[in-house]
């Protein structure tokens, strides 16, 4: 099973940028091409969330519009950037096949992993949270096949990566996610977005991973003093789950590079 992963597309209305200077639209559209010529196609495409810039009606309608391109089914969680009504006037019903307790909480069980989306957003805040009710959500749906291989994925990575996004924005109710999610051992990985870099760190008996965004990229500042970005080409990631039951996680760039060259010298 291949499921591709893009995140943090900040898609603005047509014919604008990403805080003026992100060609976002034109970013997502090299990745949406990328993937539909990947060989083997990717069953499904996963967005970690920041799919709008503002959360607009607009920017919603813009990305769905450039998803809709894509030869495989995706689906979306919202990230702090959107607004979880907005997502759903849009996405409702197919790339968020339901919603649960008024939150974009859902599960697709189609495939040989199960997936489970959990939104940890809250209204107003940059930060991620997840609430009494999401935790029970989160339990309950778990408890109902504790041996199927699954993938969490929510927009906020649960705990400090080093960074002001989650260093400083923080992420309420951390502990109570945890809880939950050490009494687990099917947990493949927790697949977030958010902080516009690759990263990947052992928690609580599983593995969180980051996603690039598709060409905003962080700052790397370990000193948690710069929150700037830099235009890079989009990237995503491609976790390939094998025969031998691994979840092998890839990172690429849309742009080839120059090459393939086989493995001699080429002098
Ligand atoms: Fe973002
Ligand atoms: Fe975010």
């Amino acid at each position: 099973m291949l499921i591709a992963q893009i995140s943090d597309t900040h898609i603005t209305g047509p014919g604008t940028r990403a805080y003026g200077i992100a060609p976002m639209a034109e970013n997502l559209m090299r990745c949406v091409e990328h993937l539909n010529q990947l060989v083997p196609q990717p069953d499904l495409v996963l967005l970690t969330g920041d799919i709008s810039q503002d959360g607009l009606a607009e920017e919603f309608e813009h990305a769905a519009s450039l998803l809709d391109d894509l030869s495989m089914p995706y689906y979306v969680i919202p990230g702090n950037h959107d607004d979880r009504v907005g997502l759903w006037a849009t996405f409702g019903g197919q790339a968020c096949p339901s919603r649960a307790g008024g939150f974009i909480n859902y599960v697709i069980d189609d495939y040989e992993m199960r997936l489970i989306a959990l939104d940890s957003t809250a209204p107003g805040k940059s930060g991620g949270e997840i609430c009494e009710a999401r935790a029970a959500w989160l339990d309950k749906t778990l408890s109902a096949d504790p041996a199927k291989p699954t993938l969490i994925f929510m927009h906020h990575p649960p705990l400090k990566f080093g960074v002001i996004e989650t260093d400083i924005d923080g992420f309420e109710g951390a502990d109570r996610l945890a809880g939950v999610v050490e009494k687990y051992s099917n947990i493949e990985n927790i697949l977030c977005g958010h902080i516009h870099l690759p990263a990947h760190t052992r928690w609580k008996g599983t593995v969180v991973s980051t996603a690039p965004s598709i060409g905003m990229q962080l700052v790397l500042d370990l000193q948690l003093k710069r929150d700037e970005f830099t235009l890079v080409d989009p990237a995503f990631l491609l976790h390939h789950w094998t025969g031998d039951k691994s979840l092998i996680t890839f990172y690429f760039d849309v742009d080839p590079g120059d090459g393939p060259f086989p493995f001699v010298d080429q002098s």
